[in-house]
């Protein structure tokens, strides 16, 4: 099978390239990815050399050249997008250009070319959870930032095209991942980096707002699954039930790394900042038979070790870009 992923050097997508080709040694994989801020090839330099991967540099906006890498393939993967709440806050243009534009872009090279099409969605559509209830695949679109409208547009085209078109799709909407490889502005790798340098980490408002915490590779786990055993034209909720506030992970993660809660910044709240987000995954459990195989408290630990011990991965990245544009506004503003 040859699968065209886009968004292939950012977090997600080269961790789902690793477990692509562990688990289908045989597979062609193709990595459509224009290396914004967060495209880092780093991320692939053990599979590089491998005959049965290609790294193209380009656009998902680019049409032409979507619709010649489209036209080789049997199925897309497609995670590239603008991916970052607080970037969308300061400027939501990218963010239509590449999860709406970019989006119908490769639905039209899918349609034109008749390709198997599976979109990385998040449950951040469906809004924002108070203290009781899950997100489920039928729960009501309510997308509140720009990066999650933009993502809900994505949602809504893909299905279009199912209705429309018969396109051969599915959708994933997943809760927050973590693990290796993740751009440094994230909750996570921010606040273990931070930490590993002696920088304070800024937790916004409280740090009572909840996520629903998935370990990357299990995410990739289920990708896999629905690309292979989806039903066309269904949606999938994925999520690792492992509710957490953001006071609780930075806890856990100065405990980890023997730190105290000195080194927490109280810092302003994030605009329109979602209370809680937490999924129902039983749909995918019961229909095939996925189930998270790490244990957040574990993983945890792994993914802090991981930024231990790739220091120079998250040093250099640091050193070109290191605060986010939301740090910075606040910062200039102090
Ligand atoms: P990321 O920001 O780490 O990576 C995005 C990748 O897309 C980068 O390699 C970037 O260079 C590429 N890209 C951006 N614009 C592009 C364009 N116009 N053309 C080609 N490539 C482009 O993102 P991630 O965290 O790996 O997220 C992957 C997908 O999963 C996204 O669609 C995101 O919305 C979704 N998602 C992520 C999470 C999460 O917790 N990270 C949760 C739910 C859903
Ligand atoms: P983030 O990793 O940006 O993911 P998302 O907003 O898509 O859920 O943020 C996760 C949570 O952590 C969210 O409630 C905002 C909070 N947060 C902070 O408190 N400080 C930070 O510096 C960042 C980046 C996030």
């Amino acid at each position: 099978m040859k699968i065209l992923v886009t968004g292939g050097a950012g977090f997600i997508g080269s961790n789902f390239i690793h477990y692509l080709f562990k688990k289908h040694s045989d597979y062609e994989i193709i990595n459509l990815d224009s290396l914004t801020y967060c495209g880092n090839l780093e991320n692939l330099k053990t599979i590089e050399d491998n005959p049965n991967y290609e790294f193209i540099k380009g656009d998902i906006c680019d049409s032409g050249l979507v619709d010649q890498v489209v036209k080789d393939v049997d199925a897309i993967v497609h995670f590239a997008a603008e991916s970052h709440v607080d970037r969308s806050i300061l400027n939501a243009t990218p963010f239509v250009r590449t999860n709406v534009l970019g989006t119908t872009n490769l639905l039209d090279a899918a349609q034109k070319h008749k390709k198997r099409f599976h979109y990385i969605s998040t449950d951040e559509v469906f809004g924002s959870l108070g203290s009781q209830g899950y997100f489920k695949e039928n729960s009501h679109y309510d997308p509140h930032s720009p990066y999650s409208a933009s993502k809900a547009a994505g949602d809504h085209l893909v299905r279009a095209y199912f209705h429309t078109h018969r396109l051969p799709i599915t959708i994933t909407n997943c809760s927050n991942n973590y693990g290796p490889y993740q751009f440094p502005e994230k909750l996570i790798p921010l606040f273990v980096t931070n930490l590993l340098e002696k920088k304070k980490v800024p937790l916004y408002g409280e740090g009572l707002n909840v996520r629903d915490w998935l370990y990357v590779e299990d995410h990739c786990q289920a990708i896999d699954l629905v690309l292979h055993q989806g039903k066309i034209g269904e949606t999938y909720c994925v999520g690792g039930n492992e509710e957490k506030t953001n006071l609780e992970i930075t806890h856990k993660i100065l405990e980890i790394l023997g730190l105290g809660t000195e080194m927490i910044e109280r810092v302003p709240d994030r605009k329109g900042h979602d209370q809680r987000y937490a999924i129902d995954a039983s749909k995918i459990k019961k229909e095939l038979g996925w189930e998270p195989e790490h244990k957040f408290e574990e993983a945890l630990l792994k993914t802090v070790k991981w930024y231990q011990n790739n220091e120079e991965w998250w040093q250099r990245i640091k050193n070109k870009e290191y605060l986010n544009y939301y740090q910075k506004q606040y910062q200039e503003k102090k």
